[in-house]
């Protein structure tokens, strides 16, 4: 009998396949389709910081447009008493699936500045949420900012959350800090219960024509999981929090790869959105088929069995490695 069982924010889960953020989660039934299918939990897609902040602007603009009597005011809203707010459509998403499927539900935030938003942390978790999971995306463009000055306002927004709520906090965060360790130490010792490594860098592309900077998203391949698996690998076993891999992850070898290289749970996103919810049940399907054959009982057993502290050679993922790989490629004309 194979365990595919593993632990992820101190939520028990019946295997390591998570669906990470995506527009599937917008739709009940979509949601639904993946249990069916043996997703073992679910990560909402994102509120941004940017649409609380907009709305609550916006809200405030509709309230005192005209009068400062906020019964009054109200009758300027649009659509006055079905008018629904996109922030708190949101928390009654999470309400709505957490209603509809066993499976855990991890709220997303995403945003990377102090203030009044952060608040809807904890009404996601009012309204149900298993765990939340915050994204920092952020790409600093302005020259006067260290990286000091920015991993310590990030550090600040993960702690203010941290302290807001009490469902387990994961991170997601980009691959680029100067000292990634350094910084995963800074975190864990906020007392955040997870990191999810690694958001996709979407980089513009240019309309040569048009002169049109040209926005569109690819959707991942299995070559990129070797970033999130070679700092998975670097990381396990030296901070107290629970790993997730995300980019990448499209077939049962890669979520084994996760697994040795110490990761709790193998997010997917990519795969799901192109081959559709029934590569859940194939991908579960080789994973035990795989085990079976080379004769693993548990997903435990082999968590971490490939990280740094593991293998005979550590030095395979340093500096060391570099002039090894180089010389490796044998294929001139
Ligand atoms: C269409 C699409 C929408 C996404 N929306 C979100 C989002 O709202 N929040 C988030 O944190 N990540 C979002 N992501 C990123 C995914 O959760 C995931 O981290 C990333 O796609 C890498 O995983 P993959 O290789 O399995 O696609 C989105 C990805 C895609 C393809």
């Amino acid at each position: 009998m194979i365990d595919l069982s593993t632990t992820y924010l101190g939520l028990t889960l019946k295997n390591p396949l998570v669906a990470s953020a995506s527009p599937l989660s917008k739709k009940v039934e979509q949601v639904k389709r993946l249990e069916e299918a043996g997703i073992a939990a679910v990560v909402m897609y994102s509120l941004f910081e940017e649409q609380i902040i907009h709305e609550s602007l916006e809200l405030d603009h509709n309230l005192t447009r005209g009068t400062e009597s906020f019964a009054e005011a109200l009758t300027y809203l649009p659509d006055a008493g079905t008018y629904s707010l996109l922030p708190d459509r949101y928390v009654a998403n999470v309400e709505k699936l957490k209603k509809s499927v066993r499976i855990p539900v991890i709220g997303s935030l995403n945003g990377v500045s102090k203030g009044g938003w952060t608040r809807y942390a904890r009404l996601i978790q009012n309204a149900g949420a298993d765990a939340l999971e915050l994204n920092l995306y952020f790409i600093q463009t302005d020259s006067a900012v260290s990286a000091q000055e920015l991993e310590d306002s990030q550090v600040d927004l993960v702690a203010d959350i941290k302290s807001s709520i009490k469902i387990p906090l994961a991170v997601k965060l980009s691959p680029f800090y100067t000292s990634l360790p350094h910084f995963v130490k800074r975190l864990a010792a906020t007392g955040v219960d997870g990191l999810v490594l690694f958001n996709r860098f979407y980089q513009p592309d240019f309309d040569i024509e048009e002169l049109n900077i040209s926005h569109t998203l690819d959707l991942s391949s299995s070559s990129e999981l070797r970033l999130p698996l070679c700092w998975i690998a670097m990381l396990h076993g030296h901070f107290n929090v629970d790993f997730a891999l995300t980019s990448g992850v499209h077939s049962a070898i890669d979520v084994l790869k996760a697994m040795m290289a110490g990761a709790k749970v193998s997010m997917m996103a990519s795969e799901l959105l192109h081959s559709g919810v029934d590569s859940v049940s194939n991908i579960l399907a080789e994973l035990q088929t795989w085990m079976e054959t080379h004769e693993y009982t548990s997903i435990k057993q082999m968590q971490g069995s490939m990280s740094q502290k593991a293998v005979a050679e550590p030095s395979a993922f340093e500096r060391a490695n570099y002039m090894k790989v180089l010389s490796s490629f044998q294929d001139l004309p």
